[in-house]
């Protein structure tokens, strides 16, 4: 994951999709005076009732679940209206979706100009470009969907894993608006919300289902066995494919303007894929985990033992160098996704013995716009008589929509907060998240290596909801 700042405003274009999922029809008892859109359009008819879940997702140390909390009464998943807010990287991302699944609207806010001027890592100054963003990112989001905070039935916000300085500018956004429209709050995982965007396209997307979920700084084999249950089969023990696809094109001196992954892609059409020989990671692991640290030093190598002045930008390149750079992004795209590729084929295998009825593998996250990602992956899946389910580019990179999706799948069964009873000051310390899984270890996946390295601060996703389930029964 790369943290940059300030903001050349690329705003993605707005994109409707025509009424996709109706599958459910849930409704919550009545009464509370929540801005809900749906009780202006209540048809009652139908009407199930369905009591709140003790959420998982309490945003305070404080318990905001006060005594005057009643649950909601909405006529059907599709009159909802969510606002889906993201900051948890580098993007400023905000949207309006329904629950049927249509994007009213969408906004992204890069950070790619940072990118550029700083090359890396730079969480103040990702705060401060998050901070200058949210107000007309989320405003914009509204605008375009030719709505009010008034109209809207809950706000959805990104509430880990990332940078606590980065999720804490969304998550202040969010629970003022739904203060001041008394709006209930979902808190989002940024990974959950990877994966479900993938069944805002494809309805017939059901669980459970296998994802490899690949950004900056995840890379994630997840066995989804429903909505917030997740058995996670892989991990990276270093670094994540994105973030080697980035250090790749910084070394190369390509055009980070929209960030490194696709300045790769674009150069590796024009190089020899088997012009280098780097050696595939983790082939003596018999497990599904990830490694892309030493592919960067083979990179890294490979670029000083040709004499690439990486101090010259590629469009200044001569042709010699320049072949030889495009050689390089080849050869470094193929073992990544190669190693992608093996993990995948024993993922399947795996999730097989688990969840027999598995029939799509879902792969999504920023690296899942990558076209030769993609067609791997691909034939990988059709050999296990599988289907892939590849969210569009735009839903793949960081986005809104997909939190606002994720807000709507855990609010119709009931898991939110309460809208905060007044605006919360400056200091308030908000239930942030910045390192939290998504789901368990399944013990077969388990990689010595990795335990050496990672500390949890978070109970898993997965282990809230089971916790929470278990308390309802
Ligand atoms: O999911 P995402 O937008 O943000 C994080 O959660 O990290 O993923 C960003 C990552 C970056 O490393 C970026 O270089 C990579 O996704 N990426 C790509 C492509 N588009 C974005 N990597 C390879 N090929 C692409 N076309
Ligand atoms: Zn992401």
């Amino acid at each position: 994951m790369s943290y940059h700042a300030p903001i050349s405003k690329k705003m993605a274009s707005l994109q409707t999709l025509s009424s996709t999922i109706s599958r459910l029809n849930l409704l919550q008892r009545s009464s509370f005076n929540y801005s809900l859109t749906s009780l202006k359009l209540l048809k009652f008819h139908e009407q199930r009732i369905i009591r709140p879940a003790r959420s998982p997702f309490s945003f305070s140390t404080l318990s905001n679940r006060s005594s005057t909390f009643k649950p909601i009464k909405m006529s059907s998943k599709d009159d909802l209206i969510v606002l889906g807010i993201e900051t948890s990287c580098d993007d400023t991302a905000a949207a309006v979706v329904r629950g049927s699944g249509e994007i009213l609207s969408q906004v992204v806010s890069s950070q790619a100009d940072l990118l550029v001027q700083y090359g890396g890592v730079a969480p103040k100054m990702a705060e401060e470009a998050h901070s200058q963003a949210i107000d007309p990112v989320v405003q914009e989001a509204l605008d375009k969907a030719n709505l009010t905070e008034r109209d809207l039935s809950a706000v959805a916000v990104t509430i880990g894993p990332g940078l606590s300085l980065c999720l804490r500018v969304g998550v202040q956004k969010a629970r003022n608006i739904a203060s001041r429209f008394n709006l209930p709050v979902v808190g989002v995982h940024h990974m959950e919300a990877h994966a479900l965007v993938a069944r805002l396209i494809e309805r017939e997307l059901q669980f459970p289902f296998l994802a490899l979920l690949i950004s900056g700084g995840h890379n994630l084999l997840v066995l989804a066995h429903n909505l917030g249950q997740y058995t996670q089969l892989g991990t990276t023990i270093d670094d994540a494919i994105g973030e080697a696809f980035d250090k790749t094109a910084k070394w190369l001196s390509l055009d980070l303007r929209r960030s490194g992954g696709p300045a790769v892609e674009k150069l590796a059409l024009e190089g020899d894929s088997q012009a280098v020989k780097f050696s595939t990671p983790m082939k003596q692991h018999k497990d599904c985990n990830f490694s892309y640290a030493g592919l960067k030093t083979q990179v890294r190598l490979a670029i000083e033992s040709r004499n690439i002045d990486a101090t010259i930008p590629i469009s200044s390149a001569s042709s010699q160098d320049r072949n030889s750079r495009a050689d390089i992004a080849a050869s470094f795209q193929r073992v990544a996704v190669l190693h992608l590729e093996e993990r995948c084929q024993r993922a399947i295998e795996w999730a097989l013995k688990i969840e027999p009825s598995i029939k799509h593998l879902v792969v999504s996250g920023g690296v899942a716009s990558n076209k030769y990602v993609r067609a791997r992956l691909d034939q990988v899946v059709r050999k296990n008589s599988l289907q892939l389910v590849c969210p569009p580019p735009s839903l793949c990179t960081d986005n809104g929509v997909m939190v606002a999706w994720t807000g709507i799948e855990h609010f119709c069964v009931g898991r939110y907060d309460p809208p905060p009873s007044v605006i919360e000051p400056e200091d308030f310390v908000y239930d942030l998240r910045p390192r939290w899984p998504l789901g368990e270890e399944y013990a077969e996946g388990r990689s010595e290596a990795r335990s050496l390295r990672t500390a949890r601060i978070h109970p898993s996703l997965t282990s809230l909801i089971q916790a929470s389930m278990q308390q309802q029964s």
